[in-house]
């Protein structure tokens, strides 16, 4: 695939099958990763990569995140919050590693910084012919899963990039007119 279809195309897929991608697909896409752009050089970021039991684990932090916010949480809420990361064979959580207080780096470029990488993640998981969806929801601002996932006060946990193999059929591309969000100051 060429990079400009690549940076046209690429899709989110919700529906992933395994196998989680091998160890050669995952070196590509964390070197990806690892080339977006980052003033200074900080590095501002942190992977975490779940699959097999780890999403068990997973599970079980957001399972406890539920009972945290409310004691009274039936087995149902419980359940349905340890199936989630069940939703792909791989699950990889980003997590801009911020640096407080560096004069010439403000905490946001940080973050996108690490939004980036995940980016790059999706990219390069949609050239390997593989799904990817970039999942937040409450869990990824949640105490009980920051804690769980070693996450310092400032930092960020951006992304859980949910990674397998394709189980269905990507969405038709939506049509964007760029006059819509594009000034030009000529
Ligand atoms: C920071 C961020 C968080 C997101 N969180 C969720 C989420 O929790 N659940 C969800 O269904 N989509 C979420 N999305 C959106 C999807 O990843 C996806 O981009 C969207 O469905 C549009 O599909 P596309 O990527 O194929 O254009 C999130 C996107 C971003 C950038």
């Amino acid at each position: 695939m060429d990079a400009m279809t690549l940076l046209h195309e690429r899709s989110s897929m919700g529906k992933l099958m395994g196998p989680p991608p091998d160890a050669e697909q995952l070196e590509a896409m964390y070197q990806a990763a690892l080339r977006a752009p980052d003033h200074k050089e900080l590095r501002p970021w942190r992977f975490i990569e779940f699959s097999g039991e780890g999403l068990d684990r997973l599970g079980e932090l957001f399972a406890e995140a539920e009972f945290r916010e409310d004691p009274h949480a039936g087995d149902a809420v419980l359940e349905a919050a340890r199936k989630k990361p069940k939703r792909a064979p791989m699950i990889i959580a980003v997590i801009a590693k911020v640096t407080p207080d560096d004069p010439k780096v403000p905490r946001v470029e940080q973050v996108i910084s690490a939004g980036c990488a995940a980016h790059g993640i999706l990219l390069a998981a949609h050239a390997q012919g593989l799904g990817a969806m970039w999942r937040t929801g409450k869990y990824a601002f949640d105490p009980t899963v920051r804690k769980g996932l070693g996450l310092a006060e400032d930092d960020e946990l951006v992304a859980f990039l949910y990674l397998g193999q394709l189980g269905g059929r990507h969405r038709p591309l939506p049509q964007h007119d760029v006059a819509d969000f594009v000034e030009r100051w000529d």
